[in-house]
């Protein structure tokens, strides 16, 4: 089966491709370096460098005998994407490819307006291109728990059943998202939902929370396969930025009242939820969401584990709860519903101590190497 990985440089997306390799899936990897350039003109670099994709994907082949196709180009220029899909012909898109930082898309004007039109245009050209080149194509895209935001009631997996005046219809459930990123993420929902009604697409939308790790089963066998890994407040998401923040003596950041709370999920059971869901495909004119996480934390729950695991190393961590420079609820209801990937057979990797004294010695390797300035900036919302 070809699978065309969109985004296939990324902190999510190069696992995947390599997970899809080995398992015997023909994989083709797209990207354009854009988190690399935020990242360089930012200066805000990930811990460790990692090589282009050109040379990741000939270390690969070099351990595994396996090929994974190259496309380098950005995927709002309509002709190069057309181009991709014509040659390759996929029958599964895994769309990653978008401004994936909510304190970026926040930080100034063109930071906003790139989040916008990088983010709508790569979707809205992906539907023109499936229907275009490959009508009877998956298209697995990635949305985030974000989208719901933190509603006083339980969260539902996309969809809500609403009786109003004693009549009762299906909506997808209500979104109100909590930073101009999220917002995106809300607006390509609605366009795949009405290219769905209105072409018939097979479209499945993973509403993704907070990933952490680094290891997968492919990336470990060499540090030169390892996923980028970032630190900062841009791109590190929470528990990989305690984690460096701890090694490097710096105190764990708490916003505010630290009661903030998510549903996290380890990078190993990302690679493993898309692979289920391409096993188990959406159906002609479906738009299936999938809630994908494995476990709620508070904020503080995450840095009092941090502080243990930590102790238990020798590592002195020191919890700081500052201003929040985003706004948000620091204590609020949180009941989402995620049941569907465990029914197609997920099998969660939870996040136990082990896991996060695994990663912490992995980035003491790296201590000198932490540049502690880059850890916070204070991106305000207001
Ligand atoms: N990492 C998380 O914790 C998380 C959580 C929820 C949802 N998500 C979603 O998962 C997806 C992947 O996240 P990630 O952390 O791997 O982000 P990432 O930035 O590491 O990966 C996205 C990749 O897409 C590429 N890209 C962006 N725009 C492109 C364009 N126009 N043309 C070609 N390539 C382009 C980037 O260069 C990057 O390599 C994103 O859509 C993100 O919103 C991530």
């Amino acid at each position: 089966m070809r699978v065309l990985i969109l985004g296939g440089d990324g902190y999510l997306g190069w696992p995947t491709a390599l997970r899809l390799s080995s398992q015997g899936y023909e994989v083709a990897v797209v990207d354009n370096y854009m988190r690399r350039n935020i990242m360089r003109e930012e200066n805000v670099e990930p811990l460790y460098r990692v090589p282009n994709l050109h040379e990741r994907v000939h270390l690969w082949k070099e351990h595994s005998r396996k090929e994974i196709f190259v496309h380098i180009g950005d995927l709002r220029q309509w002709d190069f994407l057309a181009r991709v899909f014509d040659e390759f012909q996929p029958q599964v898109i895994v769309h990653y490819a978008e401004q994936p930082s909510a304190p970026y898309s926040m930080l100034r004007r063109e930071a906003s307006l790139l989040t916008i039109e990088n983010n709508l245009t790569v979707t809205s050209n992906v539907i023109f291109a499936m229907r275009e080149f490959c009508p009877d194509a998956h298209l697995i895209k990635l949305g985030t728990m974000g989208e719901y935001g933190t509603p006083n009631i339980d969260i539902e997996e996309g969809w809500i059943n609403i009786k109003h005046n004693e009549r009762q219809q299906k909506f997808l459930y209500p979104r109100q998202a909590g930073s101009l990123y999220h917002t995106t993420k809300i607006m390509d929902t609605d366009l795949l939902w009405f290219y769905v009604r209105t072409w018939g697409m097979r479209v499945t939308d993973l509403m993704q929370g907070p990933v952490y790790g680094l290891f997968t089963e492919e990336t470990v066998v060499s540090d030169n396969l390892l996923t980028l890994f970032s630190y900062d407040e841009l791109f590190g998401t929470v528990i990989n930025r305690f984690i460096v923040q701890a090694v490097a003596g710096y105190p764990l950041s708490v916003y505010g009242k630290g009661g903030q709370t998510r549903g996290y999920l380890n990078i190993k059971d990302t690679v493993s939820c898309v692979q289920l869901s391409i096993e188990n495909p959406a159906d002609e004119g479906e738009l299936r969401i999938f809630n994908q996480f494995t476990e709620t934390f508070s904020v503080s729950e995450l840095a009092e584990k941090v502080l243990r695991v930590g102790k238990d190393l020798g590592i002195e961590v020191v919890v700081k709860k500052i201003e929040n420079p985003r706004q948000e609820l620091e204590e609020h209801y949180y009941k989402p519903v995620h049941t569907g990937l465990l029914e197609l057979g997920l099998s969660p990797h939870y996040l136990s101590d082990g896991v996060l004294e695994e990663m912490m010695k992995f980035v003491l390797l790296y201590k000198k190497d932490i540049d502690r300035h880059k850890i916070f900036r204070g991106t305000k919302w207001s």
